[in-house]
This record gives C-alpha cells, structure tokens and sequence, in this order.
C-alpha cells in the first residue's frame, strides 16, 4: 500500500516537472527571431523582385579599336578617361561629328578635360602626371561623371592598364600623386584652421589695410587674432594670416613692419 502511493506522488511529481518544462521550452521557442522559423506550409517562398544582372564581361580595348567607335565609323560611341572606357552613345548630341566635345570620341583625353585644348591628338593627349592636384582631382572628377552617367565597358591598354586590364606603373604613379595631392589638401585646410586669412582692403596712394576679425578667411571661430606674414616653402609671396596672440612664434611667420605686435589691423604701404 506504502509502495503504490509513493508511486503514485512520484508520477504526480514527474507529470508536474513535464508539464513546466514543456511551458518553458514553449515561451524561449516564440522569442526565436522568424528568421530561424521554418517557413509555414501555404506561405509562398519570398522571391526576390530583381533578377540579379549577370555582370558583363569587361573589353580590353587597343588605342585602334577603341577609335572605331568615333561616332563615324561605328554608330556606338565610345570614350576612355584615365583607361576607363565608358559607351556614351546616349550623349551623342555633345559627340557625335561636328558636336562640341566630338574630340573625346573614340580615344582617350583625359588631358584636354582640363586644359581644353581639343585639337592635342599627340601621343601625351591621355597624360596627366604633371598637372597640378586641382587639375587631377578635376579628371578625376570627370571620371566620376562618365561612371554615374554612361555605361563603363572596358579599360584602355595602353598608359594606366595592360592588355590583361591589370593597373600599369603609370597608374601607381598616378595613385601615389593622388594620394600626396589629399594630404596636401588636407594639410592646407588644418594649416587655414589654425591661420585663417586675413581680411584685406586696399586704397590708392596709402596701401593694403590688413585686419582680423572672428570670421576673417570665411573661417569662424571665437578669437580674433593679429596679422602676421606666413612664408610657405614653395609660395613666392607671404600670406597674411591671422595668429593668436598667444601663438608662439614660428619660423614661417613674421611680423609686419612698422605694425605694433599687438594690434588686430595694420597698414601695409604698397612697394
Ligand atoms: C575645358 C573646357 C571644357 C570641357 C573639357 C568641357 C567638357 C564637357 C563635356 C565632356 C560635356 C558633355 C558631358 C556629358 O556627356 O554629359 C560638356 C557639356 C556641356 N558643356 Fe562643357 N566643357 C568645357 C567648357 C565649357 C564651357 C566654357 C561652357 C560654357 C560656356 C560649357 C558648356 C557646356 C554645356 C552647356 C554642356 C551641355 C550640358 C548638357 O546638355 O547636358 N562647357 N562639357
């Protein structure tokens, strides 16, 4: 009799642990994320809306068959800068023969881009190393515009790709000036935090006032400053900028002449 009913509190026992087990397994498995449930018979499987584009083969071009597509032998047209090769026939009115930028047609002037010298067909028409950085940002720009606007198609072999589309020397050349370039710029825009320009008038027969105020050189800040002549290595003339009053004194600055040290404004008398 003692053994049955120990049994029967030991089931009643085992009944109750099941019961809240599977209460508890019940609440961790709702706060599951839906992505881990199994997808629910009747519901349709998600189907993307665009069919992924199978991604086009890209062309190397030669400098010959690239001219083909002139918009005069070929109806397409295309045109390279920096050896990216773009089809912009859907801008032919600014291409085709006759029109105003029918020189890019078919080759690649990245440098007329910004000289606009468009009757170089020599052999430096694609070289770009040797302007300045605003003028290389400027093509590279122009790249930008051709990449948003038309349809890239191919690299150019020749200066900037190999025959196989591999990047060449001049490319890398190319990136490191590049990358001078942003530090360069990087630097200029520090170098005019720290001493923004001055505000300049100038009158006949008494010279340049010179003066400082909280937004001189279109920076805004809280201190005012004094005029001093910064000298940059490489800039023929002096710049005036305004340094804090507490600045301490650098090489590459210097004092107006004839200017007390202190004041916020200064005449400078012409040469
Ligand atoms: C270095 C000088 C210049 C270069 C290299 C140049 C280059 C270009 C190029 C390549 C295009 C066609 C862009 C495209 O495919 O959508 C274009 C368009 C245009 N350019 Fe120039 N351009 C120069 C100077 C000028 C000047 C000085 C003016 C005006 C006085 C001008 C006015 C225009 C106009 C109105 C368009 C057409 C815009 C459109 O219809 O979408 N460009 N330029």
């Amino acid at each position: 009799m003692f053994v049955v009913a120990n049994l029967r509190s030991y089931f009643k026992f085992l009944v109750v642990i099941t019961t809240i087990a599977v209460v508890i397994a019940a609440i961790i498995l709702n706060q599951i994320p839906s992505e881990y449930e199994s997808p629910k018979i009747n519901e349709t499987p998600e189907v993307p809306n665009e069919i992924p584009e199978v991604p086009k083969k890209i062309h190397i071009f030669t400098d010959q068959e690239l001219a083909q597509y002139n918009g005069i032998h070929e109806e397409r047209i295309y045109l390279s800068v920096i050896g990216s090769v773009f089809d912009v026939t859907k801008g032919k009115k600014h291409y085709k023969k006759g029109a105003s930028y029918h020189y890019f047609a078919g080759k690649d002037g990245s440098r007329a881009l910004v000289t606009g010298d468009f009757n170089d067909e020599s052999s430096n028409k694609d070289y770009i190393l040797d302007l300045n950085c605003d003028d290389i940002f400027n093509v590279l720009h122009w790249r930008r515009t051709f990449r948003e606007k038309y349809e890239f198609i191919g690299y150019l072999s020749g200066r900037y790709y190999d025959e196989n589309g591999e990047e060449t020397i001049y490319m890398t050349g190319l990136k490191k000036v590049v990358k001078q370039c942003r530090e360069e710029k990087e630097e200029a825009k520090k170098q005019e935090r720290t001493f923004p320009p001055c505000n300049i008038s100038w009158k006949e027969g008494e010279g340049s006032k010179v003066w400082c105020s909280k937004s001189s050189g279109g920076i805004v800040r809280n201190w005012v400053g004094v005029p001093r002549q910064l000298y940059t290595p490489g800039v023929e003339r002096p710049q005036c900028v305004c340094v804090r009053r507490d600045n301490k004194n650098s090489a590459l600055i210097k004092e107006y002449e004839g200017c007390p040290s202190s004041s916020s404004e200064c005449i400078v008398p012409d040469k």
